[in-house]
């Protein structure tokens, strides 16, 4: 019989976990303490933007596999528990608050059936996995604790949840990994590969992945630094040593560099909890990413100073782009609304403008004006900032364009437009990174 599956916590990561499992077959319930959300996706309707999803979710909805619910209880007959619950930052530190994913485990210890397994797919700190496990075996000695690291993409979660480019399984016994092979068979069926591994292991692959990323991005943003210093164009190196197959050309672009719900997280995580671990020395580097990387947004502003004037009270500056990233909602750590904010905080007039993203924006930065097109964005803007590559940016006209700002400057933030193009439509082009 087909195993019975409940993912704990539908977020971003949860609610794909969900409609992906079910997808595949499974009977799934997925459990939230927040009914509103529960409620939205109950009606089969996600409350984020991620390509695919929402198509999926709906119809897995419709078919009877995937319920939603807010009471634990209706997780009891699952065979498999997915931890799926967020680890924000702590306020008051670098830490991981680690408060949902306790507060589930002990829910979760609460009504497991004999012979299920809890399965943790947050990003937490190297240790609580074993130390989730010994207290669920404390509560409910019949059961038992695996770490699966999720790496999904924002904006290709259904692709990456369906088909991962890797599975780790940090087991204690065969008999969870087997379960896990069972969960896992069709990935398994199309060789992904899998990696078996201890739980301190397996916590760790998540973030020294992440970590690594991390530094990619801000190894390209430090270079982008000394292109400026040097009259060099870093789309042009990035391009040269990406060519070396050891270095390899995805996750090169510079720009302003990281931001979202993992990265900047994570990496301060990591070395919070090395510092606890009396490994601190070992991450010192990762101060210096996260530097590089709040550079990048610092330099943008510099641009904008340079070509209007260090005062920029008054300037009427339009952005384009407030997600973190393409293809997403997220604002969380957006590296656009920041300078966005920093900009406006200085005395500018800032709208913004966002195919997907404006109301999470809108609610976490009210402060900020937005403009419901890029025309009406870009009306009367003494400065243009491209920050967030969306499609629909990168095809824009900037012959058209022209005529609705005051000054035709614009700074692209992503390196992702056509420079040439805007330099023969008459606009002075600015870009990090590029002399
Ligand atoms: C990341 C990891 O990629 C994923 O494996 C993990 O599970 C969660 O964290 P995500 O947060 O969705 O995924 O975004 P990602 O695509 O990694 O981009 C992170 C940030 O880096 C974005 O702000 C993006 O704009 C920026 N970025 C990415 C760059 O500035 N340059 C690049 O070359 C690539």
């Amino acid at each position: 019989m087909a195993l019975k599956i409940s993912v704990i916590g539908t977020g971003y990561l949860g609610a794909t976990h969900a409609a992906c499992m079910a997808s595949l077959g499974f009977d799934v319930v997925g459990i939230d303490v927040d009914p509103a959300k529960i409620a939205l996706l109950s009606k089969g309707e996600i409350p984020f933007y991620e390509p695919g999803l929402d198509t999926l979710l709906a119809e897995q909805v419709k078919s009877g596999r995937l319920t939603f619910s807010s009471n634990f209880s209706d997780a009891s007959s699952a065979d498999v528990h997915f931890l799926c619950v967020g680890t924000p930052q702590v306020k008051d530190g670098l830490a991981a608050d680690l408060t949902c994913v306790n507060a589930s485990l002990e829910a979760i210890a609460g009504f497991a059936k004999a012979g299920s397994l809890v399965v943790g797919k947050s990003t937490v700190p190297v240790g609580t996995a074993a130390r989730l496990r010994a207290r669920l075996l404390e509560l409910n000695p019949d059961s038992d604790l695996a770490w699966n690291p999720e790496f999904l993409r924002e904006g290709f979660a259904v692709e990456d949840t369906l088909h991962p480019n890797r599975l780790v399984v940090g087991v204690t016994s065969d008999a969870a990994e087997n379960i896990l092979k069972d969960v896992y068979a069709a990935n398994l069926a199309e060789n992904t590969p899998w990696v078996r591994a201890d739980l301190p292991t397996a916590e760790l692959v998540k973030v020294a992945a992440n970590s690594f990323l991390a530094t990619k991005i801000s190894f390209i943003n430090a270079m982008a630094e000394i292109c400026e210093a040097a009259g060099g164009d870093v789309t042009i190196l990035a391009k040269a040593i990406g060519y070396d197959p050891r270095i390899g050309n995805r996750f090169l672009q510079a720009g302003i560099g990281f931001g979202g719900g993992c990265l900047p997280k994570d990496i301060r995580a990591f070395m919070a909890r090395a510092e606890e671990l009396g490994a601190s020395q070992a991450l010192e580097f990762l101060r210096e990413i996260d530097s590089i990387n709040i550079r990048a947004r610092q330099r943008v502003i510099e641009l904008v100073r340079r070509d209007l004037s260090e005062d920029l009270r008054g300037k009427k500056i339009a952005v384009l782009g407030a997600a973190f990233k393409p293809d997403s909602d997220d604002v969380r750590d957006s590296p656009a609304l920041d300078i966005a904010v920093q900009i406006q905080a200085a005395g500018a007039h800032v709208t913004v403008h966002d195919p997907k993203a404006m109301e999470p924006a809108a609610k976490r930065f009210p402060v900020l004006n937005f403009a419901q097109t890029v025309e009406e964005c870009l009306t009367g803007a003494d400065i243009v900032l491209h920050l967030t590559e969306w499609k629909m940016y990168r095809e824009l006209d900037p012959a058209a364009l022209k005529a609705h700002v005051a000054q035709a400057i614009v700074i692209d933030g992503r390196n992702a437009l056509d420079r040439e193009k805007w330099l023969a439509a008459g606009w002075k082009f600015r870009a990090l990174g590029r002399a």
